[in-house]
């Protein structure tokens, strides 16, 4: 199935497909404000997805426009500027791990593997699967981004983590391709990017914060602080998904994707947190303050679409 570029939500995301599609791009150097949030995270994810697979209907040759990147960089900045308003400031140093999973630890936010673990319905279990595609069809690529830009001990660390994300050498384990499988064993769309028109906002700007994070090396602790929270908050709630999985009588090429995390990421978050970013903080101890603003991001984003979806199901 070939990878179509989306379909806008307001005038800049409009313009900038516009431009994408024919080539014209020098027509963004007026480009129009973004209608909203919504049109200016579809038109960020347009231009990221173009250094991922891209699309068949852009060419490759507009990955390094400058037309194109003047938007993005705007774009980004606002982005960045409203994520780090929202953020809380970073715990006084101590125990780096022990601060870091605590601090993980008293989040609170709404859960929604328990919902998927005791109540959710089958439509709206797969609704959360054709979210979720977009990000894990490209699992883990982001961080690959952030390698070159680090020190042979963290370098070694998240190659190693990466290892296991990227199968440890057998095609069929890639988590990538492991979801692929599953989504495929449900009857779904296991094409990258097939449900990109039905991507909330939430799912967008999740997308998005791991893409600026990985491709900007100023927010290279950022990238990782995030990797530590994801990998974190991962164990247990895919136990709890794959249960629910289990309970609506999924295929078990879905639920072994989530099983493959119940074990995996238990050893990710140790190797993320204290391999990771305890090690990036003794080398850099200026970075402090970025670990944990990607941490935060990444449980706040994650806290977003989970209250939208609670909300959504329970009208
Ligand atoms: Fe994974
Ligand atoms: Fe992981």
């Amino acid at each position: 199935m070939p990878m179509l570029s989306p379909t806008s939500r307001g005038q800049l995301s409009q313009a900038v497909l516009d431009a994408l599609r024919s080539g014209g791009t020098s027509l963004l150097d007026d480009a129009p404000e973004p209608d909203n949030t919504e049109d200016a995270q579809l038109a960020l994810w347009t231009m990221y997805e173009q250094h991922h697979g891209g699309f068949d209907d852009i060419s490759d040759d507009l990955e390094w426009d400058p037309h194109v990147l003047g938007v993005r960089r705007r774009l980004e900045q606002d982005f960045e500027q409203t994520l780090r308003q929202r953020a809380p400031q970073a715990p006084e140093p101590g125990d780096f791990a022990e601060t870091f999973f605590d601090f993980v630890a008293d989040h609170e936010g709404p859960s929604l593997s328990a919902h998927v673990h005791r109540s959710a319905t089958e439509a709206q279990v797969r609704e959360f699967l054709r979210h979720k595609s977009i990000y894990h069809l490209k699992e883990s690529d982001h961080t690959t981004w952030v390698v070159p830009r680090l020190s042979g001990p963290v370098k070694a660390a998240v190659m190693e983590l990466q290892y296991d994300e990227y199968g440890a050498g057998n095609p069929n384990r890639l988590h990538a391709t492991m979801f692929a499988d599953g989504l495929h064993a449900s009857d779904l769309e296991s094409a990258y990017g097939a449900y990109i028109n039905e991507a909330p906002v939430e799912i967008l700007e999740q997308n998005n914060v791991m893409s600026m994070f990985g491709l900007n090396r100023r927010l290279r602790a950022a990238s990782l602080g995030f990797l530590a929270a994801f990998e974190t908050t991962s164990s247990v709630p895919s136990r709890r998904i794959a249960q629910g999985l289990d309970r609506l009588g999924f295929p078990p090429e879905m639920i072994e994707y989530y099983t493959e995390h119940v074990e995996a990421d238990a050893v990710h978050e140790q190797l993320a947190v204290r391999t990771i970013c305890g090690v990036l903080i003794e080398e850099e101890p200026a970075l402090y303050d970025d670990v944990y603003f990607g941490a935060w991001t990444s449980m706040d984003l994650e806290d977003r679409y989970a209250h939208r979806m609670l909300e959504e199901w329970a009208a």
